[in-house]
């Protein structure tokens, strides 16, 4: 039986907590599902929003209408040959999960990419990154449901528009599509991407150079930054890291000797955002029930009582006080409902 419910607190279901309410909530483990809870909204009149394990979202309001959690299960062998595994792997099936599969078998390619909260479905949306590594590298392609035809359709990568954070999905395919499942291919024989920050270092306190290895480490390093969501509400980085051309990076390298920036191609680099918020005055800082976090100053977090507004706010302030001391845009990262 499928069950739709009905009036329900989205608290339990993002990682901010923040508590708002929806009409319906169909959790769908099947397309056949996600067709059928499609058709009820628009039986009902109702519009319709798509949430995965709900670590991106901030949401700001109730929402009248019905929330789709795709809740596909699954992780298919689909080919293999001596160099790499292509998997077919459901949109419900936890992002971790499918990290440690991948190390557990000693198969590369999304070890820097661990302990990334969310779900399988929502990784190529926004193009999860982490330690030099992006997992569009290992998406062959994506599988969705139309929401206007409901038919299944396919993107192979290059269909994807794949950038910094970013995807078709993202952008005009917004709302049009739900994601059902994802192809990824896994190397056999991997080559590591140690270049980012310490990461190099902490490998090499674990021992060989290992997928093993590489996640360990990077789940080192994560644990020692990052808040966990179940202790203390978070979205993971709040705004993406801006990109400024050369002479401007000049001229704030000349000022501040400490600024890591990192070339993206010719003449622009990319900026810590994290770096700008610091240097604002705002790591650690609190506002009532919300604060910037005191270890990372790009993740906002929930203390307990902050509502959507409240943290929406503070981020307004910060993109202010950036943009007043460094006259540098900040753009949100995380998706504002
Ligand atoms: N920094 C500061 N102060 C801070 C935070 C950072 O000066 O409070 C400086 C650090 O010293 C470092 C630089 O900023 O030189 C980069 O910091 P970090 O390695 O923590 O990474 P980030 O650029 O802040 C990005 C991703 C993270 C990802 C890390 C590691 C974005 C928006 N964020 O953060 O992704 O885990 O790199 O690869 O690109 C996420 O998307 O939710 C996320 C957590």
């Amino acid at each position: 039986m499928f069950v739709i419910k009905k009036d329900i607190s989205l608290k339990p279901y993002n990682t901010f907590g923040i508590d708002v309410a929806a009409s319906y909530y169909a959790r769908a483990n099947t397309v056949e599902k996600i067709l059928y809870a499609i058709n009820f909204a628009s039986y009902n009149k109702l519009p319709i929003f798509v949430l995965g394990g709900g670590s991106n979202i901030l949401f700001t309001r109730d929402f009248e209408g019905v929330i789709i959690n795709p809740a596909i299960q699954g992780v298919q062998l689909q080919s293999d040959d001596e160099q790499y595994y292509v998997f077919r792997v459901g949109a419900g099936v936890v992002w971790d999960k499918f990290v440690e599969l991948a190390a557990n078998n000693n198969l590369g390619g999304v070890e820097n990419l661990s302990h990334i909260p969310g779900l399988v479905g929502a990784s190529p949306i926004q193009n999860i990154g982490a330690y030099g590594v992006e997992v569009k590298d290992t998406i062959v392609k994506v599988e969705a449901v139309e929401v206007s035809s409901r038919k299944l359709v396919e993107f192979n990568a290059s269909e994807c528009h794949f950038g910094y954070r970013d995807s078709i999905f993202k952008q005009e395919l917004k709302e049009k599509v739900i994601i059902t499942h994802v192809w990824f291919r896994l190397s056999r024989n991997p080559s590591f991407e140690l270049s980012y920050g310490n990461l190099a270092e902490e490998v090499a306190k674990l021992g060989e150079v290992s997928v093993q290895n590489v996640r360990k480490a990077v789940i080192n390093i994560r644990k020692s930054k990052l808040p966990d969501p179940a202790e203390l509400g978070n979205a993971g980085s709040f705004f993406k890291n801006p990109i400024v051309d050369a002479d401007k990076y000049t001229m704030l390298k000349v000022r501040h000797a400490d600024l890591n920036g990192f070339q993206v191609s010719e003449s622009f680099y990319k900026i810590p955002a994290g770096w700008l918020i610091e240097k604002a005055g705002w790591k650690g800082k609190q506002m009532g029930e919300c604060g910037v976090h005191h270890k990372q100053a790009l993740i906002l977090v929930n203390y307990g009582g902050a509502t959507g507004t409240d943290i929406l706010d503070l981020a307004s302030s910060i993109q202010r006080s950036v943009w007043e001391q460094f006259g540098i845009e900040l753009e949100r990262e995380v998706n504002v409902f």
